[in-house]
This record gives C-alpha cells, sequence and structure tokens, in this order.
C-alpha cells in the first residue's frame, strides 16, 4: 500500500479509518492526559488526517478554546471537516504550513501524531520551524511517532530537529516502537 494522502483510494481511506482509531487508542489516551487541558487553550493539529485526534481534542475544548486543523490533502481535511461539522470553535486550513501566514505566537497547545515520517526529509527542518513559530512562547508541542526506519524517524534524530528550531525535548510514553514527546522553548 502506497501512502498516497493526496488521492487516496479507497483501500487506503478505509485501512486509514480503521487503523488508527485501533492502533492509536492506547497513545491518544496518554497524550489527551499529558496536554493538561483546561478548555480554553488554542490547540493547532498539524496533519490531522481523517481526524481521529481532532474530535478527541475538540471534545476537551468547552471554556472558548478553539481547535485549528491542517492538512496538505483536500481529500482528508474534508474528512476531518465532516466529523466536526457540529463544532463551531475549528478552523480548517489546506496547505502547505510555509505559504499559510499563520501568526507567529498563536497556539498553546500543538499536537503533530503520525506526521513527521511523511514528511520530505529535506523539508523536514524547514516546515517544523514553519510550525515551531506559531506556538506561544509558553505553549507545548506534543509529537507522536513511529520511532523505528525505515518508517519511522529515530527518537535522536527527532529531537535533534527540534533542537534546531530552539525547543528542548521531555519523553511522556513509549511502548513499542511509538513515542509521545514534548517539546517546549528552552
Ligand atoms: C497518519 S495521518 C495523520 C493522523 C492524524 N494526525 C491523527 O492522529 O488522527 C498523516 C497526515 O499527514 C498529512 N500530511 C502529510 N504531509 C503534510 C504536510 N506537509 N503538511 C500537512 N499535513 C501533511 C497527510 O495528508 C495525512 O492526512
Amino acid at each position: 500500500m502506497s501512502f498516497n494522502f493526496k488521492n487516496p483510494s479507497k483501500i487506503f481511506s478505509w485501512f486509514y479509518s480503521l487503523f488508527c482509531p485501533i492502533y492509536g487508542r492506547s497513545y491518544y489516551k496518554e497524550l489527551l492526559k499529558s496536554l493538561k487541558l483546561t478548555g480554553s487553550e488554542s490547540i493547532f493539529d498539524f496533519g490531522s488526517g481523517a481526524g481521529v485526534l481532532a474530535k478527541k481534542l475538540i471534545k476537551k475544548l468547552s471554556n472558548g478554546g478553539k481547535l485549528t486543523c491542517l492538512d496538505l490533502s483536500e481529500a482528508f481535511l474534508r474528512k476531518v471537516r465532516k466529523k466536526l461539522r457540529n463544532y463551531t470553535n475549528v478552523d480548517f486550513i489546506l496547505g502547505d504550513i510555509r505559504e499559510m501566514g499563520i501568526s507567529a505566537n498563536s497556539f498553546d497547545r500543538i499536537t503533530i501524531s503520525w506526521v513527521i515520517h511523511h514528511l520530505p526529509k529535506e523539508e523536514l527542518q524547514d516546515i517544523l520551524q514553519s510550525i515551531v513559530n506559531t506556538l506561544k512562547p509558553d505553549g507545548k508541542i506534543y509529537v507522536i511517532e513511529f520511532l523505528s526506519p525505515p518508517h519511522g524517524i529515530p527518537e535522536a534524530e527527532l529531537f535533534n530537529l527540534f533542537n534546531g528550531t530552539g525547543l528542548s525535548e521531555n519523553v511522556v510514553f513509549r511502548k513499542k516502537m511509538t513515542g509521545i514527546f514534548e517539546f517546549k522553548k528552552k
């Protein structure tokens, strides 16, 4: 199966809709715990995909909190838009974060779950820097990622990339070949 998010086949979309909630269940649970949300946060979900995590995040927002979902794939953004159609405190952004003009210092929390290994290696540092620029000075980024090559990215490489944007890491949870990490400004 190829990872074609731009023009996903039916079987690929199906696979994602089934696989993400099942495989991701315990990771999403740990992530939501560590986010320590009060409900008023401004959250940016980078690479929302079919919206499995986005749906869990928006349910935690009440007190004026707002969610922003961004994806490069129109097909997947359509899915998350449909999933969250009953919520008014959500924005959807389609496109490359480097060209979207999102204001600096916008978000309290940023989530990047199972997206980094899909980004082109040569553009990774640049894309991560653009994400980090949108984080508030006291904000935090949470990453869920596969850690085993060739599909995943080794933990040390991931830390180096974020250290290069001025953030330091904290390990939240590790199980099998997947980790959850928190990054904040040094
Ligand atoms: C595995 S899915 C994400 C699942 C989702 N984060 C969740 O946990 O519910 C990976 C997503 O990353 C998106 N993606 C890949 N490259 C991207 C980029 N440069 N900018 C934004 N999204 C991107 C894909 O379109 C796809 O929807």
